[in-house]
């Protein structure tokens, strides 16, 4: 009992003492915070409670700050200054605010400060400095940090620095985390950040340096070097096992393989952009040579490059992650990936490759190797144990193992578009086609551009497709068998773009199905199709369908595309009612036209303006009420544009009398 009074009454004394700063102060107050952002202030409003833990200066207009503004000695944890045109700063300011934390100073113009070339005095307490777009050109952050000895975090993020030297980060040496992003960094003295010993996160990532030779930042555990010029990167050799986890080289010009740390912890390679032609870390001598003598390989303090003996395998036990993306790899020997046994994502999109072959990637889960000019491939038998997701679109596979897929125990996803590939019809077959039946796990499934001549009798038979996309095979063979066995699994397919006449396939018994594309061929319907079918949208577009039978539009269906067909709305009667039923949404209504015959030749009008007068009538008036619906929309039109001319003439005027 006592103790719930002594709560209570603790509680009130902390609401109670109602402090607020001056009068007219037009900031708002929160307990300790004080947020005077945006309001257009000049001065920092005065007098501040002594008691403040946060203040909010943020998108205003202050142009000085002084000793006089903020409240000295207080109790100040975060102070907001982003945004403002801040360019002095009285030296000491910070120097008595003891609990001082967190500054944001980003967004002003401090580099009028640096230029008077005085520090700016202690910052005792200080953990995070946000100067980023300031301006700052090289040497003028070392006014701010000359003595910061707390700060674990600092920003200099989209700045004008174009050398980090020795003393640059002396008086910071707590730092864990530096961001230099989008600078224009071109040197880096040897020296300037091994003495941080907290280092863990450096972005150096849009800059331009054109060459790491001597990579020896044990204590770094992220380094972010993508978008500059590297075209080298080397780790200096040494005995101790390097922190590094994430290295992001992308988008630089790396001709070779990086050198990484011989003992390392390598979670995360980020290659993908660059120039690498193999992944050997060095070429042959006399390439180097002649590159270096073009001015191409630039090497810092004129070191000679250290040929990596292609012996010493770069051991990267630990790699999760290994994009090589959009690079010129032409070949890529399976012995290169011998040390990753943990690997999950390999990404080689964008190459030149014309075979690849793994001996074991027994972790690996997605393997990206689309968009080359890929002709062989061949998994050594229990190669990919783990492989859910293989992409392969874009490449010239035509003659593969049969069963490559088959041997793939938990592949879920195969993207096989804009390939050269044919389906095996006989389990017996196995040359010139590949198996797509009795894949357990095998769920989604794309075969888009293929140029398949058929789909074989039950060729997906004990795979339990959900998604499966036949589009854009012109004039493939689909028989009322194609896709017996996925009948109570299939939900999403695509037969467009196939040049189909007829399609006999018994959409009755096709339970899950909720999306059947079957546009750009030339169907008259889509039948046998039962009335309480599960298709919610169903795309029709650009074929020949005359009639839509009331069936079709039963069920489950929501949307409906049937632009671009020829209509009978004389033999539908109620085909306008059907398309504007309230629950039925057909996107492409506007596209959807009927088809009246005339005496001559086809009359086209919209669905929406379609009347069953046109065709009890004798052709002549058809084309009598045509016309006029067609003279009325033009009158329609004539009257808008001249409206809308009329409109913008008298704005013209009225701009022109203020003028
Ligand atoms: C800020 O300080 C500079 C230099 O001390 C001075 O020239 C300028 O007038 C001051 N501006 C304001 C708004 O006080
Ligand atoms: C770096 O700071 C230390 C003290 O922390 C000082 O002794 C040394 O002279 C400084 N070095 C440079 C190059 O400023
Ligand atoms: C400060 O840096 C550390 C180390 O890189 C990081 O984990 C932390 O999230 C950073 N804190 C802030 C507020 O940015
Ligand atoms: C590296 O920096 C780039 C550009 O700022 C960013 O897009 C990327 O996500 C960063 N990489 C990592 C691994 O954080
Ligand atoms: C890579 O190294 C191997 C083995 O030393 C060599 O045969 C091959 O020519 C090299 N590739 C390139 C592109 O330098
Ligand atoms: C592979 O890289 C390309 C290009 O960067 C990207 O578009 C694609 O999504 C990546 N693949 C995977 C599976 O992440
Ligand atoms: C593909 O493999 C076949 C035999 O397996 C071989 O004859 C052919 O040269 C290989 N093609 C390429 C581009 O490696």
């Amino acid at each position: 009992m006592g103790t719930c009074l002594w709560i209570l009454m603790l509680m009130v004394s902390q609401v109670s003492p109602y402090r607020r700063p001056a009068e007219d102060s037009p900031c708002r107050v929160h307990q300790d915070d004080v947020d005077c952002s945006s309001l257009s202030l000049r001065r920092v409003p005065a007098p501040l409670p002594s008691s403040i833990r946060l203040l909010d200066l943020s998108q205003n207009l202050l142009q000085n700050l002084t000793l006089q503004d903020l409240p000295s000695r207080s109790s100040l944890r975060r102070l907001d200054l982003h945004h403002n045109q801040i360019q002095f700063l009285q030296p000491g300011l910070f120097r008595d605010l003891l609990h001082l934390e967190d500054l944001d100073l980003s967004g002003n113009a401090l580099d009028l400060y640096a230029a008077l070339h005085t520090p700016l005095g202690p910052l005792p307490a200080l953990r995070r400095l946000d100067l980023s777009g300031n301006g700052l050109f090289t040497d003028m952050s070392d006014y701010f940090l000359s003595d910061a000895p707390a700060l674990t975090n600092l920003s200099l993020d989209g700045n004008s620095i174009t050398k980090i030297s020795r003393t640059t980060f002396n008086g910071s040496q707590a730092l864990q985390n530096i961001d230099l992003h989008n600078n224009v960094i071109i040197e880096i003295e040897e020296g300037a950040f091994e003495f941080l010993t907290e280092l863990s996160e450096l972005d150096l990532s849009v800059n331009s340096i054109s060459c790491i030779t001597d990579f020896n930042l044990v204590q770094l555990r992220t380094l972010n070097l993508s978008r500059n010029s590297l075209t080298n990167f080397q780790s200096l050799d040494m005995e101790d096992e390097f922190q590094l986890q994430h290295l992001d080289l992308r988008e630089n010009k790396l001709l070779y393989f990086p050198v990484l740390p011989q003992r390392n912890r390598l979670m995360y390679l980020d290659l993908s952009r660059n120039l690498l032609r193999s992944v050997n870390c060095s070429g042959p001598l006399e390439e180097l040579e002649s590159l270096r003598e073009s001015g191409y390989l630039l090497t810092a303090h004129d070191k000679p490059l250290t040929l990596c003996a292609n012996e010493r395998q770069q051991e990267l036990g630990r790699l999760l992650y290994l994009d090589l993306s959009f690079n010129q790899l032409k070949t890529l020997s399976s012995s290169f990936f011998s040390s990753m046994a943990a690997l999950e994502s390999l990404n080689i999109s964008n190459n030149c490759l014309q075979s690849f072959s793994v001996d074991s990637l027994r972790s690996l889960k997605t393997l990206d190797l689309s968009f080359n000019n890929l002709q062989n491939l061949s998994f050594s038998g229990g190669a990919l144990p783990a492989l859910e997701v293989l992409l392969l679109q874009g490449n010239a596979l035509h003659l593969l193992d049969a069963h490559i897929f088959s041997s793939l125990p938990s592949i879920r996803s195969l993207h096989l578009q804009q390939n050269l590939l044919s389906i095996c019809a006989d389990p017996q077959i196995s040359s010139g086609c590949v198996h797509l039946s009795d894949i357990p796990s095998l769920t989604y499934l794309y075969l888009s551009e293929n140029s398949l001549s058929s789909i074989p009798d039950g060729a997906f038979k004990g795979s339990p497709l959900l998604i499966l996309d036949l589009s854009l095979n012109p004039g493939v063979d689909i028989t009322a068998a194609s896709l017996s066995g996925v009948e109570t699994s299939l939900t999403h397919l695509s037969l467009r773009g196939n040049q189909l006449h007829s399609l006999s396939i018994d959409f009755r018994v096709f339970q899950k199905l909720r999306s059947l594309d079957v546009s750009v061929n030339r169907l008259s319907g889509v039948s046998p199709w039962s009335e309480d079918s599960s298709v919610e949208i169903l795309n029709l577009q650009n074929n020949r369908v005359e009639a839509l039978g009331s069936a079709l539009l039963q069920g489950r269906l929501r949307t409906l595309y049937v632009g671009w067909n020829p209509l009978s709305c004389c033999r539908n009667p109620q085909l306008l009612d059907l398309l504007q039923q309230e629950r039925l949404h057909v996107p492409d209504l506007a596209a959807a036209t009927c088809w009246y015959s005339g005496d001559v030749e086809q009359v086209e009008v919209s669905v929406s303006a379609a009347l069953p007068e046109l065709c009890s009538s004798a052709d002549s008036r058809v084309l009598w009420v045509s016309l006029m619906v067609a003279l009325a929309l033009g009158l329609a039109l004539v009257l808008t544009v001249s409206l809308k001319l009329c409109h913008s003439r008298k704005h013209r005027f009225k701009r022109g009398f203020k003028a």
